[in-house]
């Protein structure tokens, strides 16, 4: 058992209900400002900001409670710091798929963070049409009588691909997740339309980086 289940699983009341927020919001925080000193750092280093926008959220009580269902778990707070990942949530859009692994690198370089898992929707895409790439970290949060360690989900993905991502997720939500063949067929189209223009305007920026080469 983790340190969050052992602290969580005694005296679940609405206190410690709160507690919990309180920390994955700590977490959520201490996070965000990571990852903006490391895009400052970046911006300061190289003069380019691999960072388009950061977005974080921490999921609300009915989808915590709607995931622990489908999981066949109880509803109980030790339940849902032990086996509800993505309470937490940070996405990085990036500008570039460059971008995505030099932050991906960045942040497992971090010591004070651990990395628990990865997955690389971007070289293994889903069958949706969906990539992406994830981490799951987790970041100690320094309580006066207590350190815990939280969990943060972290998704990294280009500006094409979180508009790609929205876009059918607004969809499926209107079938319930039962859409029609081909519609899911189209919306794998889009997604190799995504991963098109993702790569033409990273072969764009490589050619620009190298003019600006040979006129220094
Ligand atoms: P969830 O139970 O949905 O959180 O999935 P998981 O625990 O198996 O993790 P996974 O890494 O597959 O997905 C985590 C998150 O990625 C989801 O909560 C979504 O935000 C996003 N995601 C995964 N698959 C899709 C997809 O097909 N379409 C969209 N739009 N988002 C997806
Ligand atoms: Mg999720």
């Amino acid at each position: 058992m983790n340190q969050q289940a052992q602290t969580f699983g005694i005296g679940e009341d609405v206190d410690s209900w709160k507690t919990v927020m309180l920390i994955y919001n700590s977490a959520l925080k201490e996070v965000g400002t990571k990852l903006e000193i490391l895009n400052d750092e970046f911006q300061h280093v190289h003069q380019y900001n691999p960072i388009e926008y950061i977005k974080s959220r921490i999921k609300s009580p009915e989808s915590i409670v709607k995931k622990l269902k489908r999981h066949g778990c109880e509803s109980t707070i030790s339940n849902m710091t032990e086996y509800i990942n993505d309470i937490a949530g940070i996405r990085i859009v990036c500008s570039f798929i460059s971008d995505i692994y030099r932050m991906a690198e960045m942040i497992g370089r971090q010591n004070d963070l651990t990395v628990v898992s990865v997955k690389d929707y971007i070289k293994h895409p889903k069958r949706s049409g969906y990539k992406s790439y994830h981490m799951l970290v987790t970041i100690p949060i320094f309580l006066s009588d207590r350190v815990i360690d939280t969990k943060v989900e972290i998704q990294i993905r280009t500006i094409a691909m979180d508009f790609w991502a929205s876009l059918e997720h607004k969809i499926y939500y209107k079938f319930e997740g039962n859409a029609p063949e081909y519609i899911s067929q189209e919306l794998r189209e889009c997604s190799g339309m995504i991963s098109m223009l993702d790569a033409k305007m990273l072969s764009l920026n490589e050619a620009v980086g190298k003019t600006k080469d040979e006129k220094k």
